[in-house]
């Protein structure tokens, strides 16, 4: 587990949400080939945020084309009939928005007793006072630095506070015997801000247009995740 002075653990979850739809299977494969931790899948439903993208369907078509984890963060209102569709599709982790649930509580032991790891998101605009009372059920906590919806936009820098906030509250619970839990950072994470974002105390890098917008023919994802890789090590050197 990753401590302030060590990043070795640090993992990188690239967004399919900015791979080529129509060579799905191959993107993952490269992205895995690449050093890729987990693959990070964005379900959009038009309905809690304005975009629409995959379901169960496509998580089932992946599944066989990598080891790696998938890392499903819903977009979705509401929740909960999803779950056991993707836990049966191969996801590995499920993440949702606690304004998208009625239930939240309900929602993350659903989540853990279909086998997946369980998490909360938390938009730029959502306070960190939701975990209050669910710290005991969550393996990760997935922090937004952009508002959801779409892939590509500008992380927002008050994000970096709350990064803090939010490790000091983990290091705390861990340290008064809790379990161990995650701490993801999603949105507009690009080589020259990880380094910041992993000093700030993020251990789970989502990054999507940062790895898929580099040309894959010539080795372009090991690339970007090598010099991710590299920034985030800077971040351990100077902790
Ligand atoms: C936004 C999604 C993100 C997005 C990240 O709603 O949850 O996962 O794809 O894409 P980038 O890294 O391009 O901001
Ligand atoms: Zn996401």
């Amino acid at each position: 587990m990753r401590t302030s002075s060590s990043v070795s653990s640090i993992r990188i979850a690239p967004s399919i949400l900015s791979a080529d739809f129509a060579r799905l299977g191959e993107e993952v494969r490269a992205i895995e080939k690449a050093g890729a931790d987990l693959v990070h899948f964005d379900v959009m439903d038009n309905h809690y945020v304005p975009n629409l993208t995959i379901g169960p369907l496509v998580c089932e078509a992946i599944r066989p084309h990598v080891k790696i984890g998938i890392d499903v963060h819903l977009m979705v209102e509401p929740v909960d009939a999803l779950i056991p569709l993707f836990a049966k599709a191969g996801a590995n982790l499920i993440t949702f928005h606690p304004e998208a649930s009625r239930h939240v509580d309900r929602t993350l032991q659903l989540i853990r007793d279909h086998g997946c790891k369980a998490g909360l998101v938390l938009n730029p605009a959502t306070p960190v006072q939701v975990l209050d009372h669910v710290w005991d059920k969550l393996d990760i906590v997935l922090l937004m630095s952009v508002n959801p919806g779409f892939g590509g936009q500008k992380f927002i820098p008050s994000t970096l506070p709350k990064l803090r906030t939010l490790r000091a509250a983990i290091t705390a619970h861990q340290a008064a015997g809790g379990q161990e839990i995650w701490l993801e950072v999603d949105g507009g994470v690009k080589v020259d801000n990880i380094a910041e974002i992993v000093r700030a105390g993020a251990d789970t890098c989502v990054a999507g247009s940062a790895v898929f917008g580099a040309p894959d023919a010539d080795g372009g994802y090991r690339n970007v995740m090598n010099a991710l890789r590299t920034e985030a090590a800077k971040a351990a050197a100077q902790a």
